[in-house]
């Protein structure tokens, strides 16, 4: 029997809670394991990996953040519109036609090739300003920038442009939270060298900045770049993931779990910022041989109860965790049953007898000692903690907890 939702105004079916005390937080953990002149161009990319773009970058810049980064002109625009005069750099490449709204809202372009350049610097000649850029060099991940090969001859010639001023030159690592070191080393030489010949050509280079979250934790080196003697240069760190508090997956550097403390700072106790529930929509009893959801891909065996949760693959709850993913309810973990639909989860409620519609299940979070990580939902639907977080849905009701409540 289906038993009526109890649902008023003010309950949501399902919402995620931001917690910008854990994140700025975060943000002071990081800050105190990296060289007191680093600084950290926070990325917020995708509405802050789900969190809320503007409400974690308040968090992030009360904490001491030096600017933030983006992927697209649009995140640069949420954040100009929401008053942040900070440095904001676009990582991603953006088109040449793209060229005046990058002066309007004052970015930082990421520079990957020639034309590109040209286009930008013809575009700020045109209105008498002069655009900072950041030259992005590929020293092995594969994307975007300019390969370590091309990138001197690439940042000497855009260095000449007048309209242009290289403000920065960055790298990013494909592999810095896996166990193995090399390739990352491999990515800091390559960036090294790059660094040196345009030290040696003269041409001047500004800020750097390479290390994501696992690398600001694990490569002492990728925060202290481009340090030959003299004034240093300033490095920035990029970090995303552990700001968020969803870094669990980073390698340690030893099979027993250990970190290389002379390497790097190792793991701070980084806390996830962001929780995420659904209610109990209705309760339903299942007699012997009773099918749940699409395809009838779970029976059940015995008498046995589910519960309704009002979340689905449409608010971003993965489908892949159909019949293998799991949630809280009331302090233990609940087996999801049968297919994940587009607005319901079904999971297993038979030990609770009394479970009603209203009660709150939760899908990333604790309840009482028990947790559920999003790098644990993400090893159960086979993604990581970073496509469940920015998956999570416009239709998820976002309620922002604020540092000093
Ligand atoms: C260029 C670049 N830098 C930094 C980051 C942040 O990485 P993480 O979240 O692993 O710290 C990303 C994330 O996708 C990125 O694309």
């Amino acid at each position: 029997m289906i038993e009526p939702p109890v649902m008023d105004e003010t309950t949501a079916r399902t919402w995620i809670d931001v917690d910008l005390g854990i994140l700025a937080g975060n943000v002071r953990a990081l800050r105190q394991r990296l060289p007191d002149s680093c600084g950290l161009l926070m990325v917020v990319k995708a509405d802050a990996y789900g969190h809320g773009i503007e409400p974690a970058a308040r968090a992030a810049r009360a904490a001491g953040v030096w600017g933030f980064a983006v992927a697209t002109l649009d995140e640069a625009a949420r954040l100009r519109e929401a008053g942040f005069g900070e440095p904001v750099v676009c990582l991603m490449p953006l088109l040449p036609g793209e060229a005046a709204r990058v002066l309007d809202l004052q970015v930082v372009p990421a520079i990957t090739a020639l034309e590109q350049a040209e286009a930008f610097d013809a575009a700020a000649r045109k209105t008498g300003r002069t655009m900072d850029v950041h030259a992005d060099v590929d020293t092995g991940m594969g994307r975007t920038g300019a390969w370590d090969r091309d990138a001197v001859d690439l940042i000497t010639r855009v260095a000449k442009l007048p309209g242009l001023r290289v403000a920065g030159i960055f790298t990013h690592f494909a592999s810095a939270d896996e166990a193995g070191r090399g390739p990352t080393e491999r990515q800091l030489d390559r960036f090294d060298a790059v660094l040196a010949e345009l030290e040696a050509r003269g041409v001047r280079v500004g800020c750097l900045h390479a290390a994501n979250s696992a690398a600001a934790l694990r490569f002492a080196r990728a925060s202290r770049l481009g340090a030959r003697g003299g004034e240093p240069p300033r490095v920035l760190v990029r970090p995303g993931i552990a700001v968020y508090g969803a870094a669990g997956d980073i390698a340690p550097d030893d099979d027993a779990g250990r970190w290389r403390a002379a390497e790097g700072p190792g793991p701070p106790p980084f806390e996830p910022a962001l929780s995420w529930h659904a209610r109990v929509l209705a309760v339903k009893e299942l007699a012997p041989g009773d099918a749940v959801s699409y395809h009838g891909s779970y029976v059940a065996r015995a008498p046995e109860r589910i519960a309704l949760l009002g979340v689905g693959y449409a608010d971003g709850w993965p489908l892949a965790l159909s019949n293998r993913g799991r949630v809280l309810l009331r302090g233990t973990f609940a087996p999801i049953r049968g297919a994940v639909c587009m607005d319901l989860t079904m999971v297993d409620a038979t030990p609770f007898p009394d479970l009603r519609a209203g009660e709150v299940a939760t899908l990333i979070g604790r309840q009482g000692d028990v947790g559920q990580s999003a790098e644990d939902v993400a090893a159960d639907a086979g993604g990581i903690a970073y496509s469940i977080l920015t998956g999570i849905g416009r239709r998820v009701r976002r309620n922002v907890l604020e540092e000093d409540r």
